[in-house]
């Protein structure tokens, strides 16, 4: 399938990089196609960035079919621009769509899309320290039907928007919550799938947090409420004695594609990284006998955060004494200098923009 490329006549002019903040600026262009049963995808096309049309009717406002993707596009010091394993955005957002029975992309076509808004957009790839395009492909139902039925026509979107530090903390550690009420996903349900619904639902215990002082949530198991998952936009790791520990993937966690990054360099260093359960109980006593050496979450937009406190209910617990540690660091250093294209990447993890 071609893509019709239609040139916006008003370009806008660029934020300075120390306004960029996370996702508030857009660039001149979006990619767009939409789908039907009949006709599969069609009328690929970027056209200028600007509003949508659609009818008040349709199975994204009311049922909330939705779906979405992060990831980044990154300047190296040449100059040049590239990608972070874009292929595994793209099958996670099947694998989403499996879930929310919206349709399949093509791997392919779905690359190349953007491929080209990227590279019609280079300009605005920023070359700050820190900064990127962040990349949001999202794909939603859009019936005009009120019916509750699975989506018979579907619009597919990538919008870009260049971005600094998602946590004002930058690198500095970040304390959050742990939410003992509100639950954002069990097994069954959604939590493996980007769905807009997921974080619909953790708006409430994420205005909480806010309001005292925190700067996310960490979620609990919906079950028994008592082994960590994830937080809002992060997969979570500790560094327990010799062992790392990340929850498993059990069906409720998003499977980060830094998540499984991180956990590739790790072994690849030598450390002793475990994918299983981690209760909080657990998180008690390796910080009461000192075997909770560090913190740490990740993800696209966060990349690698450090964790200084976790809180629950009254109780505080500290880690490394709010300061970032060896292990977080060098995990920061080694990924992102693979991404801003400083170190050799000898994973095979980056995709050049041409
Ligand atoms: N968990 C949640 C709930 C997220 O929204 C994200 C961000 O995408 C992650 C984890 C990290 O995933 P990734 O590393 O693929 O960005
Ligand atoms: C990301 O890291 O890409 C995310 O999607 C997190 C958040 C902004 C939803």
């Amino acid at each position: 399938m071609e893509i019709k490329i239609t040139k916006n006549p008003n370009p806008s002019p660029k934020t300075p990089a120390d306004k960029l903040g996370f996702g508030k600026v857009f660039t001149d262009h979006m990619f767009i196609m939409e789908y039907d049963h009949d006709n599969g995808w069609h009328d690929a096309r970027i056209v200028p960035f600007g509003n949508l049309s659609v009818h008040p009717a349709s199975t994204v406002f009311h049922y909330g079919a939705e779906i979405f993707e992060g990831l980044k596009a990154y300047r190296t010091p040449s100059g040049a621009i590239q990608l972070f394993r874009p292929l595994e955005n793209i099958r996670r957002m099947n694998n989403s769509a499996e879930r929310m029975c919206l349709p399949q992309l093509d791997e392919e076509f779905a690359l190349k899309a953007l491929e080209t808004l990227v590279s019609l957009e280079k300009d605005w790839v920023p070359s700050e320290p820190n900064t990127s395009l962040y990349l949001r492909p999202f794909m939603f139902g859009n019936d005009a039907f009120l019916g509750v039925h699975t989506v018979n026509n579907c619009t597919f979107l990538i919008i870009a928007s260049p971005v600094g530090s998602y946590y004002k903390e930058g690198l500095n550690p970040v304390s959050i919550m742990i939410e003992t009420e509100d639950v954002r996903a069990v097994r069954g349900g959604t939590g493996y799938a980007k769905c807009g619904g997921n974080y619909g639902a953790s708006f409430r215990a994420g205005k909480k947090a806010e309001e005292k002082g925190y700067s996310q949530v960490l979620w609990l198991d919906g079950v028994e409420r008592k082994y960590i998952e994830e937080v809002g936009a992060m997969n979570v790791m500790f560094k327990v004695g010799d062992e790392i520990v990340t929850p498993a993937l059990t069906g409720s966690i998003l499977p980060g594609i830094t998540r499984k990054s991180c956990i590739e360099l790790l072994r690849d260093r030598g450390y002793k990284v475990s994918e299983r359960l981690f209760s909080v109980d657990e998180l008690r006593e390796a910080c009461a006998s000192g075997a909770l050496k560090e913190a740490w979450g990740c993800g696209t937009a966060a990349v690698v955060s450090p964790i200084g406190h976790l809180v629950i209910g009254d109780e505080i617990f500290t880690i490394n004494n709010n300061e970032i540690g060896a292990v977080t660091q060098e995990l920061y250093d080694t990924l992102t200098g693979i991404q801003w294209g400083r170190l050799e990447d000898k994973y095979g993890w980056i995709y050049p923009v041409k």
